[in-house]
């Protein structure tokens, strides 16, 4: 069976001598942290702020500590809402329950698993908050129709765009750059990394300082006085981090770019297939993951079906993303958090009585248990490899189809 290069393993990952190199320039510097002086965070800020045309970014310790800055920003009072997918990593979730608010799920697109915009507007109420949307996979949310949502209610648009470096709107503006805040995350499995790693946008200079301020403990650093102006936590990235992170991101739209080669050839490869739909756009993709959303009835079988028979051919391919939508975590569907307490879900300090189980958001639902297949994507996948999954893919449509 081929080996496909995996982001958990050097084959699978951009790092070389650039890296070490930096590295060592660090520990010779005896800085190892941009409070004492270290030029390498400050650094990454500027050059991570101008790839994105943006004016500020705050690097922080991981993609959700970066989505905390946000939300730590807008400031939510408990029990406040913030509305968001239930098809993400649960760190789009946490910083949301770390400061008191209350996760509201909005349902997908059942063609993309984004965002629906207008499932997002009927569920604003008075306490909604901001809205945080996810570019899942490294397609683009539909950030255009929440920010008008957004600004026509007076509340926040943030952007996590962990799984989407260089994501483009159709009009070419960049995942990240639509919102009020964006999010970014350098963890091991991202398109660049420095092991855990997170850096947030913004082009609103408040937020930017509000965000700055919260990831070093609501200590005005810049004043030179010792005192905490608001609450925060220490999400300082340190030198060594941020070193790595740059040599990175020097290589960022190499990776990116080869990402897309080859998930293009995929995508021309299966296209032709009967009830098989893959990503549009693929050109201001990020392609973290390559998802393929079924028609059941069409392709002859469901993601369970085809997820298995893919799995025997030796494709790296999971179905649904996740197993059960983020509401359906014991973290949120037991409410183990704050002591048993129900804490911020009682009313009060909720309007009502927030409580999370199936039957949420059908379509993420039907994504997860019927229609939806995620295969892994690597930048050092060659041309080979893309041709071994695309055949795996013919025979085992042909087989499902009977
Ligand atoms: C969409 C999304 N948001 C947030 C995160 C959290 O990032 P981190 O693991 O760097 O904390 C991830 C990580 O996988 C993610 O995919």
């Amino acid at each position: 069976m081929i080996h496909y290069p995996s982001a958990a393993e050097p084959a699978g990952r951009s790092f070389g001598d650039e890296e070490a190199a930096a590295l060592a320039e660090v520990l010779a510097s005896g800085k190892l942290n941009f409070t004492v002086g270290g030029t390498q965070t400050p650094a990454l800020e500027n050059e991570f702020a101008a790839l994105l045309g943006i004016d500020h970014a705050v690097a922080c310790s991981s993609g959700t500590a970066a989505v905390h800055l946000a939300v730590g920003a807008v400031d939510p009072a408990p029990g406040d809402e913030i509305i968001t997918t239930p098809l993400t990593d649960f760190g789009t979730v946490i910083p949301i329950l770390a400061q008191n608010a209350v996760p509201v799920f909005a349902d997908l697109d059942p063609a993309t698993g984004l965002l629906d915009p207008s499932s997002v507007e009927s569920l604003i109420s008075e306490r909604t908050r901001a809205i945080v949307a996810v570019h899942l996979f490294g397609a683009a949310a539909p950030v255009d129709e929440l920010r008008d949502i957004a600004d026509c209610r007076g509340i926040t648009l943030i952007e996590d765009c962990a799984q989407a470096y260089l994501t483009a709107l159709p009009d070419g503006r960049l995942a990240g750059t639509v919102g009020h805040v964006g999010c970014f995350s350098l963890q091991q499995y991202k398109h660049i990394t420095c092991g855990d790693g997170g850096l947030a946008v913004s082009a609103d200079p408040e937020l930017a300082a509000a965000m700055r301020l919260f990831a070093d403990k609501g200590w005005p650093r810049a004043t030179g006085e010792r005192t905490h102006l608001s609450f925060g936590m220490n999400y300082r990235m340190t030198e060594l981090q941020a070193a790595v992170a740059r040599a990175q991101l020097a290589k960022l739209l190499t990776v990116v770019a080869d990402r897309r080669r080859t998930a293009r050839r995929l995508a021309d490869a299966l296209r032709p297939l009967a009830g098989i739909r893959v990503p549009a756009g693929l050109d201001r993709h990020a392609v973290w993951l390559f998802p393929v959303v079924l028609d059941v009835d069409a392709a002859g079988a469901d993601n369970q079906a085809y997820a298995k028979a893919l799995a025997a051919e030796g494709v790296p391919v999971t179905a649904g993303y996740l197993d059960q939508p983020v509401y359906g975590y014991p973290a949120l569907a037991q409410r183990r958090l704050y002591g048993g307490s129900g804490f911020p879900f009682t009313s009060p300090p909720a309007r009502v009585e927030f409580r999370y189980g199936p039957g949420l958001c059908p379509q993420a639902e039907r994504l997860i248990d019927r229609t939806l297949l995620v295969l892994q994507w690597n930048e050092a996948y060659t041309d080979a490899d893309v041709d071994a999954i695309a055949a795996a893919f013919v025979r085992v449509h042909a087989r499902l189809r009977g």
